[in-house]
């Protein structure tokens, strides 16, 4: 078992464990002192895991009431949402009991929004059950809504009061949502870790199981780091969208179906290493991301794709930051306006 702090303004601990779903109702219990738990899940991992967790928080005393929607970007929703704040107030869930949000990102993403913002402030859990959201989402305390105009445009900081993350449930994941989550780790030995990204080269997605558990721990405790200097997302925390501006418009122009977040983030990561470092940190780059079968390009001209990289969020009037690794493990921070960066990704 592995126990990482995450010294936010609330602090909380991460714990990595398999097993740790089944017995959730333990760590739950050592958080708070409210025995009313509001389940909040999608109707895929209700069917693998919801009992589980609900068996685990009564046998610790908890009273347990459950909401499901149905699995899908499209459930992160502003009338989701709504359905959510129905369900608490039904639930007759006060500002001293516990929301947990079990499964992977829109459920984190969403669940913790409705934290955030119900009673203005409910505690809740992380019990990530994707890769994606074991490394990434369910650790740092961002929580969103999409809207028409974008994916979560609307959103908070909330940090969560403890996450339980079990590398179990990742054995039950299609492939392709391993993969989705193998592109953001790979992200995080290229800015913070080569060890990380040298065990990766070791491994596949069919092997990679055997070395989850560090994989994860690495991969969150690099995300600590990140996230206890930059807590707001105003500076260093940037260098967690390696990738991801090209990897957003990708999605964006797939209408966000049939592409995942982690093809976009290894296809964003291969191209702008390719363009602006060296032939032998692409070379190496590419094959670890084939290794994941994850996309090392796109076929999409930049022309298509660059009036997708302008509207990115994370953009500054007039300028984009993007992110470089000329290194393995080290990842820099450039800020060039919009032009600029399309005559890069142009050339
Ligand atoms: N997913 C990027 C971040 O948490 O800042």
């Amino acid at each position: 078992m592995k126990r990482i702090r995450i010294n936010t303004t609330q602090p909380y601990d991460v714990v990595i464990e398999r097993g740790s779903l089944k017995k959730c109702g333990e760590y739950v219990a050592s958080i708070t002192s409210s025995r009313t738990a509001a389940i909040i899940t999608d109707d895929v991992v209700e069917k693998l895991y919801l009992g589980d967790v609900r068996r685990s928080l009564e046998e610790n005393g908890f009273k347990c009431t459950s909401y499901v929607f149905p699995n899908g970007e499209q459930s992160k929703s502003i009338e989701n949402l709504s359905k959510i704040y129905d369900f608490l107030c039904e639930s007759e869930i006060t500002r001293s009991d516990i929301i947990i949000a079990l499964g992977g990102g829109v459920v984190g993403d969403i669940s913790g929004f409705a934290a955030a913002s119900y009673l203005r402030g409910v505690d809740y859990v992380q019990i990530p059950t994707t890769l994606l959201a074991q490394v990434d989402s369910s650790v740092g305390g961002k929580t969103a809504i999409d809207i028409p105009g974008g994916k979560n445009l609307v959103g908070a900081f909330k940090q969560p009061s403890i996450v339980i993350s079990d590398s179990d449930t990742l054995k039950t994941l299609p492939p392709e949502t391993l993969a989705d989550g193998m592109g953001e780790v790979i992200k995080y030995g290229m800015i913070r870790d080569e060890a990380l990204f040298e065990l990766l080269e070791k491994y596949d997605l069919e092997t990679c199981d055997n070395i989850m558990d560090e994989i994860v721990a690495n991969c969150v405790d690099i995300k600590r780091v990140v996230v206890e200097h930059d807590t707001l997302d105003k500076g260093e925390r940037m260098i967690l969208n390696f990738g991801h501006t090209l990897g957003h418009a990708l999605e964006g122009w797939h209408h966000y179906t049939g592409y995942t977040h982690g093809m976009g983030v290894a296809a964003g990561m291969c191209i702008i290493t390719e363009k602006l470092a060296s032939p032998e940190i692409a070379e190496r780059l590419k094959s670890c991301v084939q290794r994941y079968k994850l996309p090392t390009g796109t076929d999409i001209p930049m022309s298509e794709l660059l009036p997708f990289c302008s509207k990115d969020k994370k953009r500054e009037s007039g300028s984009i930051n993007y992110i470089i690794c000329k290194t393995i493990g080290n990842a820099e921070i450039v800020k060039v306006a919009v032009p600029e960066f399309a005559r890069l990704m142009e050339g």
